[in-house]
Formats: structure tokens, sequence, C-alpha cells
């Protein structure tokens, strides 16, 4: 596997592998489950996976978690490896942003896209991703790019970046990886210090599994759904760490909002727990799909 940190090399490797199809899979580092799945998939689509691994300064805003963000060169690498992923490229932001990264041309997504959900409580996150998206993909010139469903949100972004700038890339969704219990795998999941933040983490897998059992029962209002789904989750026990910060419904190709559920509704939530912020999405009838203790896989409801 090969390792490159500038961009002169990185270029020089891309220019021979002209000939090859390209996946690509752009992450931040503190590889999980989650982005073994996008690995995977990618080798199910190109012939050389290539995988970038870059915390990307622009889309922390400038009370978030940039300096904790966890890093774990060694383990990123071994997992990469042991996947039998191509080349990693891991650049530094000296690379990427010779003339510093404070002031450069940005990519803005369309506000209907971003004044919601994320983008209210992030401002700028989603500018500050699709412009290191679409630097990674003019570098990588990959056919097909890897993103993960969990951010469901950043995948409707750069899914319309793709479309809007005519970029000749094709998205390729990941499904959620989830923990036995529920809980969305992410890297910011190491931050759950305590069980009983871990416990309480698991609230937002109950929401999104609490409406889609009430969807199978018959109930077509969004407003009514959500509130019922409150109600009941959070009513019946003490969670005095866990702050609710959206759950919400939208269409699962506009990411508009959507007064009514149907088979087309993705339904989303996000949470603080402690100092620890959380997202987590599901379609209103995918099947919420979780490794058993063997690691097999099993359909779990509430
Ligand atoms: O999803 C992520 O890890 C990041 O937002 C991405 C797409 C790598 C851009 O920095």
């Amino acid at each position: 596997m090969k390792i490159v940190e500038s961009i002169e090399s990185f270029s020089a490797i891309r220019q021979r592998w002209k000939n090859e199809t390209i996946a690509f899979v752009p992450t931040m580092g503190a590889l999980h489950g989650g982005h073994l799945s996008l690995m995977e998939k990618a080798k199910s689509v190109g012939s050389k996976v290539i995988v970038s691994i870059y915390v990307n300064p622009l889309q922390f805003g400038p009370n978030e978690d940039f300096q904790r963000y966890p890093r774990t060169r060694e383990a990123d690498l071994e997992l990469c490896e042991s996947l039998g992923v191509d080349l990693v490229f891991y650049p530094d932001t000296q690379a990427l942003h010779p003339k510093g990264w404070v002031s450069l041309t940005q990519v803005v997504p369309p506000i209907e896209l971003v004044n919601q959900f994320c983008g209210l409580s992030r401002p700028g996150h989603f500018t500050g991703v699709a412009t290191i998206v679409l630097k990674l993909f003019q570098l990588v010139q990959p056919q097909f790019a890897i993103f993960g469903e969990k951010d469901a949100q950043q995948f409707a972004v750069i899914r319309r970046m793709v479309s809007d700038l005519n970029l000749p890339v094709q998205i390729v969704p990941a499904p959620t990886v989830r923990e036995p219990d529920g809980l969305a795998k992410s890297s910011r999941n190491s931050y759950l210090s305590s069980a009983s933040d871990r416990h309480q983490a698991r609230l937002l897998f109950r929401l999104l599994a609490t409406i889609q059992e009430l969807y199978k029962q018959g109930m077509e209002t969004t407003d009514e759904a959500l509130k019922l789904a409150m109600e009941s989750v959070l009513n019946e026990g003490l969670y005095p760490d866990f702050q609710l910060e959206y759950l919400g419904a939208v269409h699962r190709e506009t990411f508009l909002p959507t007064e009514i559920l149907d088979e087309d509704t993705r339904i989303l939530v996000a949470a603080q727990i402690g100092n620890v912020r959380l997202i987590d999405n599901t379609l209103i009838n995918e099947p919420l799909v979780l490794p058993d203790r063997d690691g097999a896989l099993m359909q779990l409801t509430v």
C-alpha cells in the first residue's frame, strides 16, 4: 500500500494509474467499522482504491472539536493496509493549502440544503466540506466516490454539488454501520467516556426506531410522529446529559422537510450528550440492521 503526503508524488502516481477505475473514499481518519464498509464498497466498484485522510480545518467552527478530533495515524494505516487499500493520501494543511486556508475560493452549497438541521448549529460547515471535497476530487479524479449515509445532509450537499457543477464522478452511498445496541458507528463515539453517556447515546437510535414503528402502525403526519416519539422515548427515564438538537423528516431525494410520512421519508436526529454531538438517520422503511454478539447481522426494533 502506498502512503503519499505530497501533491506532487500523488499526482505522479495518479498519472501512472490513468487507465484504472479509481474508487475514492475521503475520510478524516479515526477509522472505524463504518469506514470499513465504505472501503469495501470502493473495492467492489474500482480497480484501485484511494483513501484520503485529512482533518479539514475548514469544516470545524471556532468552538468545535478540531483540536481534539481523534488522530490515530498508525491504526488507520494498518486498517487500510489490511483491507487492501491501494493508496492512502495523507496530506497536511501546508501541502493542501500552501497559501493558508483562511482566505481561499470556497464552494457554497445551495441555501435550502444548509439552512436546516446540522447547517443551523454548524454555520459554514457544509461550505468547508464541499470545498475540501471538490479540491480532493480535482486531485484524485475518481470515477467513483463513496460517502456514508450516516452523514445524510453531507451526502445531499455532495450529490448536489456534483450535479450542479457537472463533476465527472459517481457518488456511491454506503449504509450506516451500527453497534450491537443500535448506536451508529462514528469517530466521535470515542468521546463517550462514561457508561451513562454511552447509554444516553443510544437514544438517537431509539428515536429513529420508534418513528419507524409509529409509521408501521399507520401514523402519517410527521409532526405527530416526531412528538409522540420524543414523549415516549425521552420521558421514560432520566437522561440528564441528553439534549436533543433536532428531530426531523425530509424527502430522501430533495432533502427538503416533509409534513407527510411516506416511503420516501428520511428521519434525521442530532443530539448533544454532555459535550459530545452525535447524529443519526434512517429511511422510514429501512430495516435497522445490527450485528449480534457473534458479529452476524440481525434486525432489531425498539
Ligand atoms: O465525512 C467526512 O469524514 C468529512 O466530512 C469528509 C467528507 C472527509 C470531508 O472532510
